[in-house]
């Protein structure tokens, strides 16, 4: 694994949810933590958990990632970290409608939260990683990333984002031997439903994952070196196909000439 032993982890949306379980395992792991997410109150409960469970260093990190001088306090506490090894790009919302029905305000949010705010902690973490010469940056995606029709096109559109960012980062970024992972979950029982309106449990019980379970499933992707993690997809043929048929369709993609089937008459 590239990522250094007790080495510093820094978590994104650590007060509940995924983040919260990905704070506690890799405490659990030997690593010390910076905790990120706007209500201090929890960060510090689960920081004064922790340290009494693991002893590790803790440190709180109260911020507002859509604020741009909050997010520029993360990025200069990524910078400033002397033994940072991994990043969890962790803090996401979903609107509480779509693109049309959602207050224009909370379609700024979404974009702030879950693109820039990502994007630009994975740059500075790319930048301290690589120069440390190894580590990790965890991004969380979603399963519609590969699915925008099965949910609000926006929200997917982000994930998609994260997806995107993710495969072309961990190529840039092989050479140094940093790693960077995309996780999918899918459903998962979280707080994100109910802050965006929705009500887990109108899905079957099949179908939403157990955010222990999730964070576990993603660090054994983690720990394999996966690029790319998807915990309830049972058959991995699947996504293989998928990007096989996706890398084959590369060297047809930029060309000269109109391909036929859109040239007009008179272009014979
Ligand atoms: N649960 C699912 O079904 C599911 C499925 C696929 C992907 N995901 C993704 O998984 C990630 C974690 O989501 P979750 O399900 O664990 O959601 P959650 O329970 O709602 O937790 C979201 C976390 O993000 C933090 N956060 C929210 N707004 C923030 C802001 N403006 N600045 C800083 N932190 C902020 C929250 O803390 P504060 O409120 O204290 O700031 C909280 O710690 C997200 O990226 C989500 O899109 C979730």
């Amino acid at each position: 694994m590239s990522i250094p032993a007790h080495s510093t982890a820094l978590v994104t949306g650590a007060s509940t949810g995924i983040g919260a379980i990905y704070a506690d395992r890799l405490a659990h792991r030997g690593h010390d933590l910076i905790l990120v997410a706007r209500d201090a109150a929890r960060l510090e409960a689960l920081a004064t958990r922790l340290r009494a469970e693991t002893g590790r260093t803790i440190t709180v990190l109260p911020a507002d990632l859509t604020d741009p001088a909050q997010l520029a306090r993360v990025v200069q506490a990524i910078a400033d970290t002397p033994n940072l090894g991994l990043l969890v790009n962790n803090a996401g919302l979903a609107l509480s409608g779509t693109l049309t029905t959602s207050p224009e305000a909370e379609v700024a949010r979404l974009i702030a939260l879950n693109v820039t705010a990502p994007t630009l902690l994975a740059r500075a973490a790319a930048v301290r990683l690589s120069a440390a010469g190894g580590g990790a940056i965890v991004n969380i995606a979603s399963v519609l990333a590969l699915s925008p029709e099965a949910f609000d096109g926006t929200y997917s559109a982000t994930k998609a984002f994260i997806l995107t960012l993710s495969q072309g980062l961990a190529k840039e970024l092989a050479p140094s031997g940093v790693q960077v992972q995309a996780v999918l979950p899918g459903a998962t029982r979280t707080e994100i439903w109910e802050r965006s309106g929705k009500d887990v449990d109108s899905f079957p019980a099949e179908m939403v994952m157990d955010a222990g379970d999730l964070v576990d499933a993603a660090l054994v992707g983690l720990d394999r070196g996966e690029t790319v993690t998807i915990p309830p997809l049972a058959d991995e043929a699947g996504w293989n196909a998928l990007q096989s048929a996706r890398l084959a369709l590369a060297p047809h993609l930029s060309r000269r000439d109109v391909a036929v089937r859109y040239r007009t008459a008179g272009d014979a």
